[in-house]
């Protein structure tokens, strides 16, 4: 080709190469500039909003498409008890509850000073890339027998009063994290597991005032719940921890799309649990595989979990999520390879 050009043509062809390497010489300078201040900005940032260990833990084993999804962010998934400030940094402090602290920051300030803990659980924390199963309570798992493989994952976390006693089979036995509130945390020692974390959701002032209440063992006032909340606490204080409404709210902004303010005449739409558990996931672990997340809607006599006598048409009447919009997230995660689901 080239011994084919004109002189002239291989005279202006070098002159352009020259330039052109000008030009790429320019640019990677202006490149590496770039980088360089965007990585002074950043860790200045992250040095001085959020200074603790927890977060050291987190950043060991990164998942870049779970920093995408989350948009970066890198915050401390748990409350500790300096949560006001983490709520400042945050913007949290602004919002109420359930997506920030405002209006429970007293009976936050009460329950989380009766918690000994707000990192990774230790046996947790040495894992660097941890491989993480979310089992959801989808109907989907009865007869599934993926009991042992469930297990098998370096953390598991289930969701509310999903039980695991009498349904080993098919979603195991461990649980390394489980996320509820007070409707539905277990109450009865039955289902106690010494090496389970809990993880308190706190969608209402109420629920906040609950925590407080159960931790200094006062009588639990059961005004202002959908359904009576535990009135007693089968966990150690050292199992629990409050989750940062930052990650409810990342699901609900970054994820779903809710809108912030909602018509007077519609029910507020939150996350279910399952989303919020998936995305908590997203915050600590380097890969992350799902069960029990399929619902169909339109089958409304199938049964909605793996325990109970509870039908799809429950879940459909539920006017607080749009279990729809949930699916279709799940759906093109797993499309894209960035989650696997086992069922
Ligand atoms: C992502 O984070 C940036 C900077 O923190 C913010 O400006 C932007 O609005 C965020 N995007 C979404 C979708 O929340
Ligand atoms: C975690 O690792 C540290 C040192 O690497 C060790 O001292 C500690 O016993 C480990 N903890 C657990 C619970 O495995
Ligand atoms: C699960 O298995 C049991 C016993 O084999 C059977 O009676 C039941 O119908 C099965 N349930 C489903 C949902 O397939
Ligand atoms: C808790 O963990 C310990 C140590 O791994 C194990 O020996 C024990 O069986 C576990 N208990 C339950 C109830 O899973
Ligand atoms: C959902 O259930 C309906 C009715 O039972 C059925 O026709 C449809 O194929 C199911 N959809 C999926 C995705 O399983
Ligand atoms: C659903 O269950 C109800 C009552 O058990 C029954 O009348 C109805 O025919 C069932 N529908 C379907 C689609 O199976
Ligand atoms: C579910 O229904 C079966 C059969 O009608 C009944 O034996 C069982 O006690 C029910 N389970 C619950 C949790 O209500
Ligand atoms: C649920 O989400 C989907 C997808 O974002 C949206 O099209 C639909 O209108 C929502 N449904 C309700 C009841 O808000």
């Amino acid at each position: 080709m080239v011994s084919s050009m004109m002189p002239q043509e291989r005279f202006t062809m070098y002159q352009g190469l020259i330039v052109m390497r000008k030009f790429l010489f320019v640019g990677i300078v202006f490149a590496a500039l770039l980088h360089f201040m965007l990585h002074i900005f950043v860790q200045k940032k992250t040095v001085s909003t959020l200074p603790t260990d927890s977060l050291k833990e987190l950043k060991t084993c990164y998942n870049e498409k779970f920093r995408l999804i989350l948009n970066m962010s890198e915050i401390e998934p748990f409350l500790c008890g300096n949560f006001r400030k983490q709520s400042v940094d945050l913007g949290t402090n602004k919002l109420d509850l359930p997506y920030g602290t405002h209006r429970g920051e007293r009976f936050l300030d009460m329950a989380l000073k009766k918690l000994p803990k707000c990192s990774l659980p230790d046996e947790i924390k040495n894992i660097s890339c941890k491989k993480c199963i979310v089992v959801g309570n989808g109907g989907v798992l009865r007869n599934s027998t993926l009991g042992k493989k469930i297990d098998s994952y370096d953390v598991i976390i289930r969701m509310n009063d999903g039980p695991v006693l009498g349904y080993e089979e098919d979603v195991g036995q461990k649980t390394t994290f489980r996320l509820c509130y007070p409707e539905s945390i277990f109450s009865d020692t039955l289902h106690y597991d010494p090496n389970t974390t809990v993880v308190l959701m706190m969608f209402k002032p109420h629920d906040a005032k609950w925590l407080a209440e159960v931790l200094m063992n006062r009588r639990v006032s059961t005004y202002g719940f959908w359904r009576k909340p535990a009135l007693n606490l089968i966990y150690q204080p050292h199992q629990l921890r409050v989750l940062n409404p930052f990650i409810m709210r990342q699901v609900s902004k970054n994820i779903l799309n809710f809108p912030t303010v909602f018509p007077k005449t519609e029910k507020p739409k939150h996350p279910t649990t399952g989303i919020i558990a998936i995305t908590l996931a997203f915050h600590m672990c380097n890969e992350v595989h799902i069960a029990g997340f399929k619902y169909n809607l339109t089958s409304l006599n199938s049964t909605l979990h793996y325990y109970g006598n509870d039908t799809m048409s429950v879940m459909a009447q539920n006017e607080y999520h749009n279990v729809s919009a949930e699916q279709m997230f799940l759906r093109e995660l797993v499309d894209q390879h960035t989650i696997t689901n086992l069922t």
